[in-house]
């Protein structure tokens, strides 16, 4: 199933076990990674890494907090032990959160921004603060985090979300500069609407759904899956050229309007 591209390359996928990270996984198996799935969810990293072993690619399920920091650091020194080192990683785990309209939120749960930030900011900066190193003892590497459409456009109402994800897009250039000279290359994606589980609250109106579409250049909201196409490249070489970049793979989200 294999064509090769990343033969011999040893990957952490967070938040693995669904949407953009389980297509991101099984997109970098299908180019030849081993895959790490690690994810919260025990049960579907486990389903996520048995799909990619049943389609005749190496996978295997971790459990990981990644707003935990020693979580982190677990889960990067179980994967060298078992597979022998890290070239890629997948900082995508993250959560949304209640939308509470367009509008200024200075009544928004202070504990919600707590924990929009520890697992969508910090869970990045805590499995890249573990992952670099073992990434340099392995001859090099590619961390790919995910921004957003909001690390640049914010969308009323979702404060806590937006700010991490802004901050993901300056914590992946500022890492870019100091990991650039030790062979790590440090790029973000910028995704617009996708169709996971996350978007639930669009997706069960087709309302919203129509709205949200339309948002998009080629009025269609996103798949996982080319995501994950754009997730092969910036692990692989054929993207040396790219890096602190913020990619912004949102069909036009950005560009175009809002609903
Ligand atoms: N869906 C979109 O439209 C969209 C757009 C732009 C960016 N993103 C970002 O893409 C990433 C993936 O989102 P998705 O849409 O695939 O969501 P999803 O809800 O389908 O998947 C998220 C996964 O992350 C896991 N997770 C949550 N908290 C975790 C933690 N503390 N530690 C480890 N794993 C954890 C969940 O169990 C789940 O498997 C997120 O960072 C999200 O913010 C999503």
């Amino acid at each position: 199933m294999t064509d090769g591209v990343l033969a011999g390359r040893v990957a952490i996928v967070t938040g693995g076990a669904s949407g953009i990270g389980r297509a991101s996984a099984g997109a970098l198996a299908t180019a030849g990674a081993t895959v790490v799935v690690a994810d919260l969810d025990p049960a579907g990293a486990e389903d996520a890494a048995a799909s990619i072993r049943r389609a005749g690619g190496s996978a295997a399920a971790m459990t990981v907090d990644v707003g935990d920091v020693d979580d982190c650091g677990r889960l990067v020194a179980a994967t060298v032990s078992e597979f022998g080192g890290l070239h890629i990683l997948h900082a995508n785990a993250g959560i949304a959160m209640p939308f509470r309209g367009d509008a200024f939120t200075p009544d928004a749960d202070p504990e919600v921004w707590d924990r929009v930030i520890r697992v969508n900011l910090s869970g990045v900066f805590y499995c890249c603060h573990h992952a670099i190193p073992a990434m340099v003892a392995s001859g090099g590497g590619s961390i790919i985090t995910t921004g957003s459409s909001m690390s640049t456009l914010p969308l009323g109402g979702l404060d806590a979300y937006a700010a991490s994800k802004g901050g993901v897009a300056m914590l992946t250039k500022s890492m870019a500069v100091g990991c650039g000279p030790l062979g790590v290359r440090v790029n973000a994606i910028g995704p617009g609407y996708v169709e996971t589980p996350m978007n639930g609250v669009i997706l069960d109106v087709p309302e919203l759904t129509a709205a949200f579409a339309a948002g998009h250049a080629d009025g269609n909201l996103q798949t996982p899956e080319e995501i994950g196409d754009l997730v092969v490249f910036l692990a692989s070489d054929a993207s040396r050229s790219l890096n602190g970049a913020l990619l912004t793979c949102d069909r036009g989200w950005t560009s175009f309007k809002r609903p």
